[in-house]
């Protein structure tokens, strides 16, 4: 464990067991989702008897808020609204607003797949002041498409709202692509092709063993280094530094001046090390790992009348307690404990 990765500390920054001070705080909005992908919500298992969150269980946007704010007083700078899919949540550029006014955040961003996302719904969110989206799309062709996502929609939808978010000024726009050996790996080279030169950023994530759902198996796993090794036969390219301290992607960028792209090896090269990542369900929960089996039930403190100060003080206890390193631990067999669903908990 290297935790030489983690930013460093502010002074108001807890700092958990392995001396990570906590930075992002990601928050899932809604369990729903209009889509099916079979690495997250595979339609066998979140059918039509599948238990989502009822309306009353959900947290309200001044609940939210009002968390965001007792985080950002932690150190927290940097928020990412999850689903889900988070813009199936109603008047979602109100939460957005809300947020941006929290004094100490920097950045606020949204993960999306692009279905609901018009000009009018990025241009509304850009102006509540949202920063940045990240668009999932794991592949060009229609049919490849529309079986991992398991449904019957074009890529063009989604391609579309690639260019609203840009033209909205949420760019550079970032297109994450699951890769899933035997699924879509033939994706590669057109994906990377296709974003060459956009400015758009495309990265390559790894399939992991996220919930229970998706009957991951570490043969469907692309390793990133192949995929690398993919493009950089197609084109030559050279590492970049990271953005920030603990930047989830690794960077590279093509020698020809046509942009970069990442990739995100969860599995292969795993970043716990850096992860200064905190987690909150739609329903108050939250999750101080993306594989964790339990999380904190924040909802009951904040509805029972706990005071800014309790919630700080139960948040420093727990940032402190935290171990987390699932990633650095993962075999065939923890694949196999009892996980929350990348649904519910976030992307
Ligand atoms: P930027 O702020 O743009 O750098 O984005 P980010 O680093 O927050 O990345 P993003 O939220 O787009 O995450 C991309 C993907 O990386 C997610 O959908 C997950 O698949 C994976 N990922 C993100 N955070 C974690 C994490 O804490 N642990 C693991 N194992 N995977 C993560
Ligand atoms: N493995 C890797 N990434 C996943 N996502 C969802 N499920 C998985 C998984 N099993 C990510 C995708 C998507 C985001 C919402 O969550 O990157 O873009
Ligand atoms: Fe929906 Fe995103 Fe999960 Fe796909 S990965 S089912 S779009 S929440
Ligand atoms: Fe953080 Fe857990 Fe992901 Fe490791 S596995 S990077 S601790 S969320």
């Amino acid at each position: 464990m290297n935790a030489s990765t983690a930013p460093s500390a502010s002074s108001q920054s807890p700092l958990d067991r392995f001396g990570r001070s906590l930075h992002d705080l990601r928050i899932s909005v809604t369990d729903r989702c209009n889509f099916r992908c079979t690495y997250c919500m595979p339609k066998e298992v979140f059918n039509s008897d599948y238990v989502f969150l009822e309306r009353s269980r959900l947290l309200t946007f001044e609940e939210i808020e009002r968390l965001a704010r007792i985080f950002a007083g932690l150190g927290v700078a940097k928020l990412r609204l999850t689903g889900g899919e988070p813009l199936l949540r109603r008047n979602l550029d109100n939460l957005v607003g809300r947020l941006a006014g929290i004094p100490g955040i920097e950045d606020i961003c949204l993960t999306t797949n692009g279905s609901l996302l018009t000009g009018e719904a990025a241009a509304r969110l850009a102006e509540a002041g949202l920063n940045r989206i990240t668009i999932s799309l794991d592949g060009l062709d229609n049919e490849v498409f529309q079986s991992l996502s398991d449904v019957q929609r074009p890529v063009d939808e989604v391609l579309a709202a690639i260019d609203h978010a840009a033209a909205a000024g949420l760019g550079p726009v970032k297109i994450n692509m699951v890769v899933k050996r035997g699924a879509n790996e033939d994706q590669i080279l057109p994906m990377a092709e296709h974003f060459r030169g956009t400015g758009h950023i495309l990265r390559f994530i790894e399939y992991m063993d996220v919930g229970n759902a998706n009957d991951w198996k570490l043969d469907q796993v692309m390793p990133a280094e192949e995929v690398l090794r993919m493009i950089g036969g197609q084109w030559p390219v050279e590492s970049a530094d990271p953005n920030y301290p603990g930047e989830v992607a690794r960077r590279w960028r093509y020698r020809d001046g046509q942009g970069e792209f990442g990739v995100i090896a969860s599995v292969t090269q795993p970043f716990c090390g850096g992860c200064h990542r905190v987690r909150l369900s739609a329903d108050g929960m939250l999750y101080t790992c993306l594989f964790a089996s339990d999380g904190h039930d924040l909802k009951s403190l904040l509805r029972s009348g706990a005071d800014d100060a309790a919630l700080r003080r139960d948040l420093i206890r727990l940032w402190k307690n935290r171990g987390d390193r699932y990633s650095e631990l993962r075999t065939e067999e923890t694949s196999r404990m009892k996980k929350v669903e990348m649904s519910y908990i976030g992307g």
